[in-house]
Formats: structure tokens, C-alpha cells, sequence
């Protein structure tokens, strides 16, 4: 993780509203955060030029949660990758297990999107994850390994190299039960030989975060691992407290 900047990234989930978004991020600014790991906040695509108004000129970068796998068109009620270009959106998560499980979006559509969201220069966070009946089914490494791969293979080295991936246990999503830091570690030490199988250079450099009930008193043990490189949070990002507590535990 030494070379790797950790990052921080808040998923907001379908929650907010102008004035909620207004004072989360006007405590998250007021704090003046002073850390060496990237923040980041994924908001939902209706409030992109409200936070993009504020977080201009801050150190918190803005993105957000889907993106459409097409560029433009006859695709009513999808955002494209251009769009979100429009804006400062620098990162956009694509294959939530939320999305994976209420859309049925397959591993070969959240890799199109990933790929498009890349040919916007938009990062896309890759999001992996297994759910309990996998996890005792022992199928864990072999369920998020196909994730990748299909991400995997649409890129070539150079668009690898700029993805970030996120593995979301699914059992330990808004659960408040965590994988402990060496389930994780083990999961993510799984991830980045998959990578390198491939290319090296990106198995390095690409951040892979862990998201699953991380909270400001379980942040730092998860984020120490070797293979860590950062935290993708839903609940604890909605409350500043939290959200600046994580940060700092990193
Ligand atoms: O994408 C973040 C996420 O799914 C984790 O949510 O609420 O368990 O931190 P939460």
C-alpha cells in the first residue's frame, strides 16, 4: 500500500437533499482536512452540480454512483460518461452489488461501463463482492476473481492501470457486521494476483478499497493491511463525524 494513495471515498447511496448535501459538505469543508489520503465523496447524479459548486477549489473530489454503458442516444433515462465529463466528476462506481442485485446488471455490462467511463477519463471504482450463501459455499475467490476478469478483459494495460477496485463483502453491507481485516486482506491479496497475472505495472498501482460497515472503530485495523488501500463507506459517510473520523484513522 506504501506506493498506493489511500482513498477515502464516501458512497451516499440514494440519500440527501440540497439542504442535507449543503450542510455534510460544509462540515466536511469547515474541518479543513489535512490528510496525505484522496477524499471523496460519490453522490447521487442529481446533486453533481450542487457538490460540484462546492467542492470546486477544495480537496475533496467529487463522483458519483452509476453511469450508462453507451455514450449518447435513444437511452432514456441514462447518464453518460460525457456528461458526468461535464462536471468535475472525476470517479464513478460501477457494479455496486446493489445494482448488480435490483438491476441485474451482469459482470460483462458493469465492464462496458467501466470501460466507457474510462473513455471520458472518468476512474472508474470497480465494485466486487460475494454474497453469504457464496461465502459459505466456499465460492468466495472464484465469484469476485470472474467480476474482475470481466473488467479485466475489455481493458488494455494502459486503461487497467487506472481503475480502482472495490471489494463489498454484500453479507456486510449496511450490516454492521465487517469482514474481519484478514478475511479482507486475504480477498484483496486474491484480487491484486489476479491483476498481475495480467500486468504488473497495474497490480501495483491499482487501489483496492474495502467497503462493508466500515466505521470510524474498525477503519484503521482494515485500512494497516497490506493489500488496503482505502475504504468505500456508505452509512458512516452521511454523518461528517464519521466520514472525518475514518479519514483521519487512515
Ligand atoms: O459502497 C459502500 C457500501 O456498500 C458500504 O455500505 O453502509 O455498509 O458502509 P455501508
Amino acid at each position: 500500500a506504501q506506493q498506493r494513495r489511500t482513498l477515502i471515498a464516501g458512497n451516499w447511496k440514494m440519500n440527501g437533499s440540497l439542504t442535507a448535501n449543503s450542510n455534510l459538505l460544509g462540515d466536511l469543508l469547515a474541518a479543513k482536512i489535512e490528510s496525505a489520503c484522496e477524499v471523496l465523496v460519490c453522490v447521487p447524479a442529481v446533486y453533481i452540480a450542487q457538490c460540484d459548486a462546492m467542492l470546486s477549489k477544495s480537496g475533496v473530489a467529487l463522483g458519483t454512483q452509476d453511469v450508462s454503458a453507451h455514450q449518447s442516444g435513444a437511452y432514456t433515462g441514462e447518464i453518460s460518461p460525457a456528461m458526468l465529463a461535464d462536471f468535475s466528476c472525476k470517479y464513478v462506481i460501477v457494479g455496486h452489488s446493489e445494482r448488480r442485485a435490483y438491476h441485474h446488471e451482469s459482470n460483462e455490462l458493469v465492464a462496458q461501463k467501466a470501460l466507457q467511463a474510462l473513455r471520458s477519463s472518468i476512474f472508474p471504482i470497480v465494485c466486487v463482492g460475494e454474497t453469504l450463501e457464496q461465502r459459505e459455499a466456499g465460492k468466495t475467490n472464484e465469484v469476485v476473481v470472474a467480476q474482475l476478469r470481466a473488467v479485466m478483459d475489455v481493458l488494455d494495460d494502459g486503461a487497467l492501470a487506472r481503475i480502482v477496485v472495490a471489494y463489498e463483502p454484500v453479507w456486510a453491507i449496511g450490516t454492521g457486521k465487517t469482514a474481519t481485516p484478514e478475511m479482507a486482506q486475504d480477498v484483496h491479496a486474491v484480487l491484486r494476483k489476479t491483476l498481475a497475472e495480467r500486468s504488473e505495472f497495474a497490480a501495483e498501482k491499482i487501489r483496492i478499497l474495502y467497503g462493508g460497515s466500515m466505521k470510524p472503530d474498525n477503519a484503521r485495523e482494515l485500512l494497516v493491511m497490506p493489500d488496503i488501500d482505502g475504504g468505500l463507506i456508505g452509512g458512516a459517510s452521511l454523518k461528517a463525524a464519521d466520514f472525518l473520523a475514518i479519514i483521519a484513522a487512515s
